[in-house]
C-alpha cells in the first residue's frame, strides 16, 4: 500500500498477514532496502508512545529517521499541512508519519490531483478523535498472541469513548473479524453511533464474562465545554467505571486487561494493577515496535522501497 492511515480497509488476511510480519520482526528478523529511505516523524499533538515506537520501528528497519519539531517550524508562520508535507516531499523525504488534532487531515495529503504532485507514504500515528491504526493493530497483535483468534471473543472497550480514536479503530476492526463486542463507561461519553457494533451493559455486568477488558483514557484535553468535565471526579469515576481490585478479583482466569496509555492511575485503572498479572499494558507497548515496523514494510514495499526478507 502507498499509505497506511486507517483500518478501513483491512480484512482478516491482511490483519493475519501483518501480524505475521510483526512476529518475524519480533523473533529479530530484517528485511532488505532497495536504497537509503529517509522518514519524518511529525506529531503535532503530544506523544510519548506512539512517537517514540515509531522512531524505534524505523531505526529498526534501518531508514533514516529526520527530526521534525512542530514547535520550531513554519507551521507557526502560517504554512499549511500541505505545504510542510511538499516541503519534505521536495527535500526527498520519502515517509512521513504524522499524528494530527483534525479527524482525516491525510485526505488532502493523499487524494491524487491532476495539479499537485505531493507523492509521499504517508503513516496515520492517530487523527484527533478518528483513527489510530497502530494502536489498533498493536491490540490486535497482543490479542493474537494471547487467543490464537479474534471471533468469538468477548472485549468490552470502557470509558471516554467518544474521544478516543483507539476504541474507533478497535471497535470498527475487531466487529469485522467477528470480536463480540460490549461498551460501557459513562453514558456521556458514549453515542448510540456505536450501537452497530456492540451492546452498551454495565461494567459490573460484564466482568465476569469478557475476555478482554479495553480500557480507554480519559481525554480531559479534548474536553472544553463539556459540562461533565467541570464536575468531573477522578475517585467517582474510578468507583463508577474504573477497574478497581474488586472487579479484577471478578474477571475470568484467563482475561486479560488492555490499556493505549498513557494511563491516569487510579482513575480508569487501579494503580497497583497496571502491571499485575492479566495486565497486558507492557506487552501492547512492547508490541508497538514490532506492529510498526510490519506497517512500515507495507508502505516501504507499496512504494517500492524494499520488504524482501534478509
Ligand atoms: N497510545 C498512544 O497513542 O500513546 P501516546 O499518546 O503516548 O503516543
Amino acid at each position: 500500500m502507498k499509505h497506511f492511515v486507517s483500518v478501513d480497509n483491512l480484512d482478516e488476511t491482511k490483519v493475519l498477514e501483518l501480524i505475521k510480519r510483526a512476529q518475524y520482526f519480533k523473533n529479530g528478523g530484517q528485511i532488505n532496502l532497495n536504497r537509503a529511505v529517509y522518514c519524518v516523524n511529525m506529531f503535532f499533538e503530544d506523544s510519548t508512545r506512539t512517537h517514540t515506537s515509531f522512531e524505534m520501528a524505523e531505526r529498526k528497519l534501518g531508514l533514516n529517521v529526520l527530526s521534525f519539531d512542530p514547535k520550531q517550524s513554519s507551521v507557526n508562520k502560517g504554512e499549511t499541512l500541505y505545504d510542510t508535507l511538499l516541503t519534505m516531499d521536495a527535500l526527498g523525504v520519502d515517509l512521513a508519519v504524522i499524528r494530527h488534532a483534525e479527524n482525516e487531515y491525510y485526505q488532502e495529503l493523499i487524494t491524487p490531483s491532476a495539479d499537485k504532485t505531493l507523492d509521499i507514504g504517508i503513516l496515520n500515528g492517530g487523527d484527533g478523535s478518528g483513527q489510530h491504526p497502530s494502536q489498533c493493530l498493536l491490540d490486535l497483535l497482543t490479542i493474537y498472541e494471547e487467543f490464537g483468534k479474534f471471533a468469538g471473543l468477548k472485549i468490552a472497550i470502557v470509558g471516554d469513548i467518544t474521544n478516543s480514536r483507539v476504541a474507533k479503530s478497535n471497535m470498527e476492526l475487531l466487529h469485522r473479524l467477528g470480536a463480540k463486542l460490549f461498551f460501557s463507561g459513562p453514558k456521556y461519553w458514549y453515542s448510540e453511533a456505536f450501537e452497530r457494533y456492540g451492546e452498551y451493559r454495565p461494567l459490573d455486568e460484564l466482568v465476569a464474562e469478557i475476555d478482554v477488558l479495553m480500557l480507554l483514557r480519559v481525554q480531559h484535553e479534548r474536553h472544553q465545554g463539556d459540562q461533565n468535565e467541570l464536575v468531573f471526579s477522578p475517585t467517582k469515576y474510578h468507583q463508577e467505571f474504573g477497574l478497581t481490585k474488586e472487579r479484577y478479583q471478578k474477571l475470568k482466569a484467563d482475561a486479560i486487561i488492555m490499556h493505549p496509555g498513557p494511563i491516569n492511575r487510579d482513575v480508569e485503572f487501579a494503580s497497583e494493577l497496571v502491571e499485575s498479572k492479566k495486565s497486558r499494558f507492557k506487552a501492547q507497548m512492547q508490541n508497538g515496535v514490532f506492529m510498526r515496523m510490519a506497517m512500515l514494510e507495507q508502505v516501504l514495499k507499496g512504494r517500492g522501497l524494499g520488504g524482501e526478507n534478509k
